[in-house]
């Protein structure tokens, strides 16, 4: 990483912000899922050992601009407690008299949560005063909220015109990795792009095809590309205004000698809800009354034989309509092909990364990110503005 992380500076002693991605899904006071809490502590314990005043700030939720107890961190700053094996301080704010006051309790080894940044409109504006105040709690700023890092927030960018700014272990790890991915891949390098729309995946589908050797694309995105190539799609959802995005595409991949794995089969139903029915076909037999819901086995086989020959896999979005069980045998025998596969294998975050955590599948993956919309800003190649804020190496 060409950024300055904390082991390039002299944190001893000093009164640490970090900014973590606590934006956790809680149900009835309860965290659901730990791997962004667990992402965060190897630069927390870290900075602890080198006795350090340790104080995290995080957003949860989309609370606009007003304090509400639906997006209180106090339920994660007891789970990152029981986790840590030590105290988790909390503040009620993450400004102000409360917050300064916690600060100042803190001995060195201590460790405080503030409460949501988001309860204040100046965070997502990047207000300078707002920024001003968070960085006059600490004496360092270290960035390590990654699933946040393409946000150009006051805790996120406008902080560190104030403070010296590095990133933490976490951003470290997930720009190498997938960054690293793209830039010095052990090749052959292959990836899989789900999703919806082609709409929201365009800078990732240029880059990638760019970049790859083989890339399989699935879910209602590969519609798009099935009726570019001429193909009926019956009732599915398909994005008519981007047919000619999808022409050029398709030309690029030949161009640069980019082999595109569209789907052969797909499975096919009437509706899509929880009693649905389907049943596959080959893509040439898409009826009009037909709502295309996964890829076929086919495709997962064809697909998977360049994929366990590769030496690095990237993974973003389910291949069908996942969240439907019915619909979610094409992502899954990709998931196991590639658990069992020699290539290594990077999953972006959000659904995907959701959706191996609940095929019990995430530890046979080598690298699952903690950052669903920035892992894949950083596939489409864009400059992150949290990443941007930061130090320079050299
Ligand atoms: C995420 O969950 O993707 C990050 O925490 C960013 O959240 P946001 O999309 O509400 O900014």
């Amino acid at each position: 990483m060409t950024k300055k992380t904390v082991r390039d500076i002299d944190v001893k002693g000093k009164t640490v912000l970090v900014r973590v991605d606590y934006n956790v899904p809680i149900e009835d006071g309860q965290v659901g899922d730990t791997l962004r809490l667990e992402g965060s502590f190897a630069t927390i314990r870290y900075l602890l050992e080198r006795d350090c005043k340790v104080v995290l700030i995080s957003h949860l939720g989309r609370p606009e601009g007003r304090p509400n107890p639906k997006y209180s961190l106090k339920p994660v700053a007891a789970k990152a407690a029981q986790l840590l094996g030590r105290p988790v301080e909390f503040a009620g704010d993450c400004v102000g008299p409360e917050a300064q006051a916690e600060v100042e309790r803190l001995e060195p080894g201590g460790l405080l949560l503030l409460e949501n940044l988001r309860f204040h409109p100046e965070e997502e504006a990047n207000d300078a005063g707002f920024a001003r105040q968070l960085a006059g709690l600490a004496e360092v700023y270290v960035d390590d909220a990654f699933a946040a890092i393409h946000r150009a927030h006051a805790s996120t960018v406008g902080v560190a015109q104030h403070l010296p700014a590095v990133a933490g272990l976490l951003v470290e790890r997930e720009v190498d990795t997938i960054a690293g991915a793209l830039e010095r891949p052990e090749r052959p390098l292959a990836a899989v792009i789900g999703g919806a729309k082609v709409s929201t995946k365009i800078e990732v589908l240029d880059n990638l095809i760019a970049k790859v050797d083989s890339l399989l694309i699935g879910g209602a995105m590969a519609n798009t590309f099935l009726v570019a190539k001429g193909y009926q799609v019956g009732k599915s959802l398909y994005e008519h205004d981007h047919l000619e995005y999808v022409q050029q595409a398709l030309a690029s991949a030949d161009k640069a000698g980019t082999s595109l794995l569209l789907p052969l089969d797909v499975v096919v139903t009437d509706k899509v809800d929880r009693s649905a029915r389907g049943h596959s076909v080959n893509v040439i037999g898409v009826r009009p009354d037909d709502i295309i819901a996964d890829v076929g086995p086919r495709t997962i086989e064809r697909a998977l034989k360049p994929l366990r020959l590769s030496g690095t896999v990237i993974w973003n979005g389910p291949l069908g309509i996942s969240e439907l069980p019915q619909f979610a045998a094409g992502s899954l025998a990709l998931a196991r092909g590639l658990a069992s596969s020699r290539a290594k294998t990077i999953v972006g975050g959000g659904d995907t990364a959701a959706f191996i955590d609940a095929a019990g599948l995430h530890d046979r993956f080598d690298f699952v990110s903690t950052g669903g919309g920035a892992s894949l800003e950083l596939m489409a190649g864009k400059v992150l503005p949290g990443l941007a804020a930061l130090l320079d190496r050299s």
